[in-house]
């Protein structure tokens, strides 16, 4: 903390790190020729930190370095100096509950389309605090979601910076009042969220969320959360699911390093199941903690 003229205690400035220095948020700063800037020649990576601990951070950066190698990157630095820069930017900005973001671009470079062989990667580290009680109360009364035709790129599984259909279907979302948009496939399938993954609960209570053959990102969530399902013996579809199946589900959710498990109440304005927050989410959401809190922190 810092201290007023006045003698008041102020929170510190939010720090990030970009290439090998911690500087003040304001001032960071990446070349203008950076390639993660013109041709979202990136990958990223947003781990949640809660009680001030990295939350599945091992998963995190095993996904980050095969997202890299799917492009042809290499890790700028090895994962446990990447561990310590992350913990580092955490401590730095006395992050208790919140987010920390980490991008890898290719690195700055004259522009031209083929990448370059020599190209020095660009690494990107900073830190926000998040509201826990906002999420808490939206998985207490449940979020809306819609609906929005798929319209990204075969490589769903490589946590690229290209978003830009991500960004047009949540800001959809939000002008419509929704939390979350659900993509769905030329067959009418539900792929993922904009930035989550999609369940929904059949009649027997199975949670069901697509496979990670058809697509989509492979959520660090969704796969502790299954894990956490077959300890508990609680039977799970992974298999593609439609949107009119979804809007006849018992229940549905979303699951995201930035939310947890959030219950999903409402699908382009139709209730699901009842209406409210069901019982199957709120279990997956305790179950997802306690094996979460158990995954060794790095
Ligand atoms: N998004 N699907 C997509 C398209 C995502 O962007 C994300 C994460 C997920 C969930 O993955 P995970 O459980 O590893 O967070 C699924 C992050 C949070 C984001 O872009 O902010």
């Amino acid at each position: 903390m810092h201290v007023s003229r006045a003698g008041h205690l102020l929170p510190p400035g939010r720090i990030a790190y970009v290439d090998g220095r911690y500087i003040r948020h304001g001032a960071a700063g990446v070349h203008v020729e950076d390639r993660g800037l013109q041709f979202a020649d990136s990958v990223y990576e947003v781990i949640a930190v809660s009680n001030a601990r990295l939350v599945d951070a091992a998963p995190h950066l095993a996904r980050l370095e095969k997202s890299l190698s799917s492009i042809g990157i290499n890790m700028p630095v090895c994962p446990a100096s990447l561990a310590v820069i992350l913990n580092e930017t955490a401590r730095r900005n006395q992050l208790r509950e919140g987010l920390l973001y980490l991008q890898v671009t290719r690195g700055a470079a004259s522009r031209d389309h083929a990448a370059p062989d020599n190209a020095c990667p660009t690494l990107i580290v900073t830190a926000k605090r998040t509201d826990a009680s906002l999420m808490q109360a939206r998985r207490g009364s449940g979020v809306a979601v819609i609906s929005t035709a798929d319209i990204r790129w075969a490589r769903c599984d490589i946590k690229s910076t290209g978003l830009l259909p991500n960004v047009l279907a949540k800001t959809e979302a939000r002008k419509q009042g929704a939390y979350e948009a659900w993509f769905v496939d030329g067959d009418g399938f539900v792929t993922e969220g904009s930035s989550t993954n999609a369940w929904m609960v059949g009649s027997d209570g199975a949670p069901i969320t697509r496979s990670l053959h058809d697509n989509i990102l492979a959520g660090i969530t969704r796969s502790v959360l299954l894990q956490a399902m077959s300890a508990a013996g609680i039977v799970v579809q992974e298999r593609a699911f439609s949107l009119e199946e979804a809007y006849g589900a018992h229940e549905a959710f979303i699951s995201s390093a930035t939310g947890g498990v959030i219950p999903v109440v409402q699908i382009d304005g139709k209730a699901v199941g009842s209406g409210a927050v069901g019982p199957v989410a709120k279990h997956m959401y305790a179950l997802y903690c306690e094996l979460s809190r158990k995954i060794s922190m790095v």
